[in-house]
C-alpha cells in the first residue's frame, strides 16, 4: 500500500477554518475558537431545525457569510471529507465497472461537483483511488457553486490538505459560478469539452439546499451534463437523511432511475468514522482542533464531537447515448417506489413541500 504523507487532517482543516475568518496566524486563536464553536453550534441548529421556525433556522442557508462557511466546515468538513471513500467502496461491491480507471486515461480523472463548497468530498474520493498505488496522477475538477466566497477558502483545502497529503497530485480546478436555479447551460457550454468528459458526478449535500420548487431547472442543468456524456459517468449523491430534506433529494432520485443504470439506492445509512485514515477523535494534544472545539467548555458549552454521519445515498452510471431500456426503468422505479411506501411518512412528507411532478406532471409523458 502506498503510504499517502501523513499529514493530521484537522491541522489543515483549521488552515481553511483561520483562511475563512480571514486570519493571519498559522492557527485559530482564542477568539476565533470561540467564534468557530459559536458558528458551529448554531450550523448543527439550522439542520435541526431547517425551515421550521424561518427567522431562526431558514430553509436555505447562505454562506456568503463567513460565519455560516466556518460553523458548516467546523460541524462537517472531516466526516463530509471521510464520506466519499466509503461510498465508493460499496458502489464497487455493487458494480466494479461503475467505477472509473484512471489509469486507462494516463491517470487522469476529470470530477464535476455540484455545489461544490470548500470540496472537501474529494479527500476521500482521492484515497479510494490512490489507496493501493498512485492511480490518480491528475484530477481536473469542475466545480460549481453560486457562492464565489468559497473559492479562497476551496483553494486552501487544495494547497493545504490536498496537496499536503497527496503530494504528487497535479489538481487543476475550474472554478464555476453558477446557480443551478437558473440555467446554467451558457456557464456549462464554456467548459463543454472537459464537462463532457467527466468522469464522476458528485452530488454531495447540495440538494437539501434547494427547494423542490426549482427542481425543474435543476434537473435540465444536471440532464444538460448527462445527456452530452461523451464517456461512462458514474453519478455519486449523498445527502442529509433528516425528515425535511427527502422531498428535495427524492425527485432527483427518481429522474437519474430513469435516465440511468441504478448502482445503489440507500434510503438512510449510518457511516461511522472510527478507524485511522478514517478516525474522528480528539487529538488529545491539546492543540488540535478537534481538542479546541469539542473538548472543553467555553462559556458554559461544549460541542459534542460527532464520529459518524447518516445519510441518505445513491449511485448510478450513465452511458453516452445509449438509453436504457422501459423493463429496465419500471423495474428501477418499482425499487424507489417500494421503499417509499414502506416508509409511512412519506406521502405526507411529499405534501409538506410542493415537489417536481406536481409542478410538472406531464415532464415524462
Ligand atoms: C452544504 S454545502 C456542501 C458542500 C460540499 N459539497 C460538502 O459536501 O461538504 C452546499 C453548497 O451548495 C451550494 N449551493 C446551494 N444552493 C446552490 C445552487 N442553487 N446552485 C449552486 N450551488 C448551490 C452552497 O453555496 C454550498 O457551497
Amino acid at each position: 500500500m502506498v503510504k499517502p504523507k501523513d499529514i493530521i487532517f484537522t491541522e489543515a482543516l483549521e488552515s481553511v477554518l483561520v483562511s475563512i475568518w480571514g486570519g493571519t496566524k498559522p492557527h485559530l486563536d482564542n477568539n476565533l475558537i470561540k467564534k468557530t464553536r459559536n458558528a458551529l453550534v448554531d450550523i448543527r441548529e439550522i439542520y435541526q431545525f431547517k425551515g421550521n421556525y424561518t427567522k431562526k433556522y431558514p430553509s436555505t442557508i447562505n454562506f456568503r457569510y463567513p460565519k455560516n462557511r466556518a460553523g458548516y466546515l467546523a460541524a462537517f468538513g472531516q466526516r463530509h471529507a471521510y464520506l466519499p471513500y466509503f461510498h465508493l467502496k460499496r458502489i464497487a461491491y455493487e458494480n466494479a465497472k461503475a467505477i472509473p480507471k484512471p489509469e486507462s486515461n494516463k491517470g487522469e480523472l476529470i470530477v464535476t461537483v455540484l455545489g461544490a463548497g470548500a470540496a472537501m468530498e474529494l479527500y476521500g474520493l482521492v484515497r479510494y483511488f490512490n489507496e493501493e498505488s498512485t492511480r490518480l496522477k491528475k484530477l481536473n475538477l469542475i466545480l460549481v457553486d453560486k457562492i464565489d466566497d468559497w473559492k479562497p477558502n476551496r483553494h486552501t483545502v487544495f494547497d493545504k490538505l490536498m496537496k499536503g497529503t497527496f503530494p504528487k497530485l497535479n489538481i487543476i480546478p475550474h472554478d464555476i459560478d453558477a446557480d443551478l436555479t437558473k440555467d446554467c447551460i451558457r456557464a456549462f457550454s464554456d467548459y463543454y469539452q472537459i464537462l463532457v468528459k467527466t468522469d464522476v458526478l458528485l452530488i454531495y449535500n447540495v440538494m437539501n439546499e434547494i427547494i423542490t420548487k426549482h427542481s425543474n431547472m435543476v434537473w435540465q442543468n444536471i440532464n444538460y451534463i448527462l445527456k452530452n456524456a461523451e464517456k461512462q459517468l458514474l453519478v455519486m449523491l449523498a445527502e442529509p437523511a433528516a425528515h425535511n430534506a427527502t422531498p428535495r433529494i427524492s425527485w432527483l432520485k427518481t429522474q437519474l432511475a430513469q435516465r440511468s443504470t441504478m448502482i445503489l439506492n440507500v434510503e438512510q445509512e449510518e457511516f461511522n468514522f472510527n478507524n485511522d485514515p478514517f478516525l474522528v477523535a480528539f487529538e488529545e494534544t491539546g492543540s488540535g482542533l478537534n481538542d479546541k472545539l469539542f473538548a472543553h467548555y467555553i462559556d458554559g458549552k461544549k460541542p459534542e464531537l460527532k464520529s459518524s454521519i447518516k445519510r441518505t445515498h445513491f449511485a448510478c452510471m450513465v452511458e453516452p447515448n445509449s438509453p436504457i431500456s422501459f423493463e429496465q426503468v419500471n423495474k428501477q422505479l418499482a425499487v424507489l417506489n417500494l421503499k417509499r411506501v414502506q416508509r409511512g411518512l412519506f406521502a405526507k412528507r411529499l405534501k409538506e413541500e410542493k415537489t417536481f411532478w406536481d409542478s410538472f406532471p406531464n415532464w415524462d409523458k
